[in-house]
């Protein structure tokens, strides 16, 4: 059974004392753990990780961080390695957010240099990736999609994909208030399965979980979940409250 996930990618928000109430607010609402086994990510800014993972080691919220450098160490100024982050107790980092495309110029062939430098230091990936609303409204989409997992990914070993989380965030829904229709949504996730099915077998494709992202909320996060594809949800905005992120994890 593939795993179900909500991750809550905090962006830039939350300073020292923010965080310290919101993880506060999160662990209260799922302190009693989660029965079906829904895996619960909370991903701060870098600076708030060593608070989160100390707070969070005994509760079954685990903390990823938002982005990584490729090298594992060296003169690379206002940086931060995977060995730092596992060093802290950080397991899991955030790749290809559109937002480190966008504003930061990170391309596939770089993401792939992450990746690898990820995986051989035992952090799982939530690997980001989805369409520009250009790439939607010409019809490119799937292309697109499939250029950026071929380009980022496809270089990996089966075994890899272990550790990898997909998160499919269509680029027009993200912070835009506009959420991707659930059959928009489950089209793409089923094309990536199709996808991995035909690089690495049946049995990966299934196995790995396909995360949503983009503008989901505790008002659509069930109609989005329900799809058979969609195997949780990357949330932004509403990640930011604890109990908006609450209700969508329990929309799972
Ligand atoms: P949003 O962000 O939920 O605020 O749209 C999602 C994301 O960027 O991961």
């Amino acid at each position: 059974m593939r795993q179900k996930i909500v991750a809550g990618n905090w962006k830039m928000n939350k300073n020292l004392d923010e965080a310290k109430e919101l993880i506060k607010g999160i662990k209260k609402e799922v302190q009693a753990g989660l029965e079906d086994g829904t895996r619960v990510i909370i991903a701060p800014c870098f600076v708030n990780l060593h608070y989160a993972a100390k707070k969070t080691k005994k509760s079954t919220i685990e903390v990823a961080a938002q982005n990584m450098h490729q090298a594992n160490s060296g003169a690379y100024t206002g940086e931060v390695s995977a060995d730092m982050l596992t060093n802290l107790g950080v397991n899991i980092v955030i790749l290809g957010h559109s937002e480190r495309r966008e504003y930061f110029g990170e391309t596939d062939e770089l993401l792939a240099q992450k990746v690898d430098a990820a995986l051989e230091n035992k952090l799982e990936v939530v690997f980001c990736f989805g369409e520009l609303l250009e790439d939607r409204k010409s019809g490119n989409h799937f292309k697109v999609v499939e250029n950026q997992l071929k380009k980022a990914l496809f270089h990996l070993q089966e075994a890899d994909f272990k550790n990898i989380i997909l998160a499919y965030e269509p680029v027009w829904a993200i912070g835009t208030g506009e959420t991707a229709s659930p059959e928009q949504a489950q089209e793409i996730h089923a094309f990536v399965r199709e996808l991995l099915t035909k690089k690495y077998g049946v049995e990966t494709a299934n196995a790995i979980s396909i995360l949503y992202g983009g503008s989901v909320k505790p008002a659509n996060a069930k109609e989005i979940f329900s799809k058979p594809d969609v195997d949780g949800g990357l949330i932004g905005g509403a990640a930011l409250k604890a109990e908006d992120f609450a209700a969508i994890i329990k929309s799972i």
